[in-house]
């Protein structure tokens, strides 16, 4: 992927941040979610106050790509901080990361870990979740 691709990803996720609904950890996470035909779909962290039911950025990136008929993605770029101020890089939680082995081949997918448009980093999924139980196990 070209550096501009990764920038674009990064500034979606950034500015998705806004719509995070985060009452009880004020930690904003932003997702920009890029499928192989070149679309992007964004996701925000949306909390509960049952705590449970909260759904990550990242899984509402992927349900908001599959409900629409998509089910082949390139990458993920996942940003996030307290109030949404980025200083450290923000991996996926292990439930994330098990969405993302039911739709994306874990030696290709790429995870794109950011604080700034400059500062990034990226990883396949199979680095993120080695030996990952996929839909190939159930084939
Ligand atoms: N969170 C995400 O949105 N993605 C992750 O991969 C890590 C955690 C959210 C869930 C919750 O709203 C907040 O961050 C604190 O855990």
């Amino acid at each position: 992927m070209d550096k501009s691709r990764i920038q674009e990803l990064i500034q979606r996720a950034i500015d998705q941040m806004r719509f995070s609904y985060v009452p009880y950890s004020n930690f904003r996470v932003g997702a920009a979610l890029l499928t192989k035909d070149g679309k992007i779909y964004t996701g925000c962290n949306i909390e509960n106050a049952a705590y449970g039911p909260t759904n990550c950025a990242e899984r509402t990136a992927f349900f908001k790509a599959v409900s629409e008929g998509e089910r082949q993605f390139d990458a993920i770029c996942i940003v996030g901080g307290p109030d949404g101020v980025l200083k450290d890089y923000t991996a996926p939680c292990g439930v994330c990361r098990q969405v993302m082995m039911e739709f994306c081949n874990p030696e290709t997918f790429q995870i794109i870990l950011a604080v700034s448009t400059e500062d990034y980093r990226i990883y396949t999924l199979k680095e993120l979740l080695p030996l990952g139980f996929g839909p190939d196990n159930l084939a």
